[in-house]
């Protein structure tokens, strides 16, 4: 035997030996070139933010955002830098550690105190208190083997903190209710408020509590929960588990307003359910909260287009009107993957069967359009129409003066356009990424890719992504100027999480929303997209 021959066997049995080692059952699942897809798909997802942030950073660090038109800084989060601190989650996730470590030495150098326009509670606590805790638990957890400095990873906390001691001059004294935001000089409160205002500041104070182990922080954001969990006069709540938007902060009490899962009121819903993620022991009120008021939605809100059964969207209850509006929109779509996410922790399958129906219903509003990007808002001719009695009291808005042009579109796709823009905004894709998780079909991720593919084609624009001033026409329209930092803590990071759940190690990973009925998560994603660990 020759020497070459002789190392040739030998590569050769080293190599069987190294195939065999391979050959666990998990990967010998014939799924191999859809990972493959699927992590390429996900490649482009880190591209595209590595692409944006670069924009961000080269015209507009350390300013709250990159206005992409006129390539210059925007200042709309009170100046604090928005974008970098939305971003972190997404740059640890994707193991970024040159963006991570630019991040950690903004977020030293940042001055709550410092502003010059109002200070907006929700806002600056789903964004800013929430973004930090997030990357704090991250960098102490799955994430320390970035290595980051570790004092730098306890200013995450410090900083979390000091913004909250600002944002507590919110609630008053002797008033449980929060105002929605602050003058930046006097920190008098505006007086005002919404339920979504209101209610979703419950689990990043929550979670500050528990890392600063100082209660005063889930103290004052429970109070506040507790006049929206026993609403008052009990007449507000118009369905059960169902109150409207408008507050009046001082007597507690609800005023006469909408009731929706859109904006101003939606995260209110998704955090019922998502604190009961977080403490089942804790939080069992919210979750039999969340349970009325998903029951009612079903009964009272969910309304098919007419000659569209498959369809089903979630219209608003006008309260001073007293009728059903059929209209809905992108925000609302979150709540396809809200109503997922419950049934699967809840073993409920009505949730998930209809949650599954308003993932389809939104998709269908991205594949109608010209750019295959779905609309800001939308309406139909509610089937709730054609019935003779109506089956509801009170009625739907029906008999409208529709025009040619509306008429034509409910004939050809079951609703018709109201604001035709797109604000880079993530909750379809939030809402295929549960779909997905529970389902593991492959059509989600396709989806997922189908409308990337064309917020990319749409909405890239400079050195970053727009505002898009219309998805029903060939060019979008055009644009407006601006890149909202929620772009990278949701909708890239979404993407991300998407398309990464297919690889071996996706399977597994703690941070990933768990798979199929029974699911027990091991973390739960606050409203702007920040992963928080549920408590043990
Ligand atoms: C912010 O201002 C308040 C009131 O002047 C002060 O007590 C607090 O220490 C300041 N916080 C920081 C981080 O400078
Ligand atoms: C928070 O509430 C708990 C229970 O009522 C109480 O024991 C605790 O002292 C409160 N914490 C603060 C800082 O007021
Ligand atoms: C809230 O209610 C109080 C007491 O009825 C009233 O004086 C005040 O004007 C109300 N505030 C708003 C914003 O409606
Ligand atoms: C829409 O459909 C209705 C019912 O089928 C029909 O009467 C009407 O002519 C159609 N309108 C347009 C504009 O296509
Ligand atoms: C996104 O747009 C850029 C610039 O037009 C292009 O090079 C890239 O291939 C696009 N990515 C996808 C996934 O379409």
């Amino acid at each position: 035997m020759t020497f070459p021959v002789a190392l040739l066997i030998v590569i050769l049995l080293l190599l069987g030996t190294v195939l065999q080692t391979h050959q666990s059952p998990r990967e010998s699942v014939p799924n191999t070139a859809l990972q493959r897809i699927n992590l390429d798909r996900r490649d482009e997802i880190k591209s595209a933010f590595n692409f944006a942030w670069n924009g961000y950073y080269t015209a507009a660090f350390p300013h709250d955002e990159l206005k992409p038109l006129s390539n210059g800084p925007g200042e709309s989060r009170n100046g604090w830098g928005a974008t970098p601190v939305d971003a972190l989650g997404t740059a640890i996730l994707m193991e970024l550690p040159d963006v991570v470590n630019v991040v950690l030495e903004h977020v030293k150098g940042i001055d709550f105190n410092d502003t010059g326009t109002d200070i907006s509670v929700f806002e600056s606590t789903i964004r800013y208190v929430g973004g930090l805790l997030s990357a704090y638990e991250l960098l102490r957890g799955p994430f320390s083997h970035l290595n980051m400095d570790e004092g730098s990873v306890e200013v995450l906390l410090v900083k979390a903190r000091e913004l909250a001691e600002v944002l507590c001059a919110a609630f008053g004294e002797g008033n449980a209710l929060p105002s929605g935001s602050l003058n930046p000089f006097t920190r008098i409160g505006n007086g005002e408020n919404s339920l979504a205002g209101a209610g979703t500041l419950v689990l990043e104070w929550i979670k500050l509590s528990a890392l600063t182990k100082d209660s005063k922080y889930a103290n004052f954001t429970q109070k506040a929960e507790d006049f929206l969990l026993n609403p008052k006069p009990k007449s507000t709540e118009a369905f059960p588990g169902m109150v409207p938007i408008d507050l009046n902060i001082t007597t507690g009490q609800f005023k006469p307003s909408d009731i929706t899962w859109g904006g101003s009121s939606d995260s209110f819903y998704e955090y019922l359910l998502k604190m009961y993620i977080y403490d089942p022991k804790s939080f069992p009120q919210y979750k039999d909260r969340w349970i009325q008021a998903a029951d009612s939605s079903i009964q009272y809100l969910a309304s098919s287009p007419r000659g569209y059964p498959d369809l089903v969207f979630l219209g608003r209850y006008d309260e001073k009107a007293g009728m059903f509006v059929p209209q809905s929109g992108h925000m609302e779509c979150f709540a396809g993957g809200n109503y997922i996410l419950g049934g699967m922790v809840l073993g409920e399958q009505k949730y998930t069967d209809f949650g599954l129906k308003l993932v389809h219903s939104c998709h269908h509003t991205y594949i109608s359009t010209t750019t295959h990007i779905g609309p800001e808002t939308f309406s139909w001719i509610p089937s709730q129409c054609s019935l003779l009695p109506p089956p509801t009291s009170p009625p739907w808005l029906c008999n409208q003066p529709y025009s040619p042009t509306t008429l034509t579109s409910t004939n050809a796709t079951g609703f018709y356009i109201i604001d035709p823009s797109y604000n880079l905004r993530p909750e379809v894709l939030e809402s295929y990424y549960y779909a997905y998780r529970f389902t593991r079909d492959e059509k989600y991720r396709d989806w997922a890719w189908d409308a990337w593919v064309a917020i990319n084609g749409t909405a890239r624009v400079g050195n970053g992504y727009s505002y898009v001033r219309d998805v029903d026409k060939v060019d979008g329209g055009g644009w407006g100027d601006n890149m909202e930092s929620y772009f990278f803590s949701e909708t890239l990071k979404y993407l991300w999480l998407i398309f990464g759940g297919g690889s071996r190690e996706g399977e597994g990973e703690e941070w990933q929303v768990s798979v199929g009925d029974g699911a027990v998560e091991k973390w739960v994603y606050n409203t702007e997209g920040h992963p928080l660990k549920v408590r043990k």
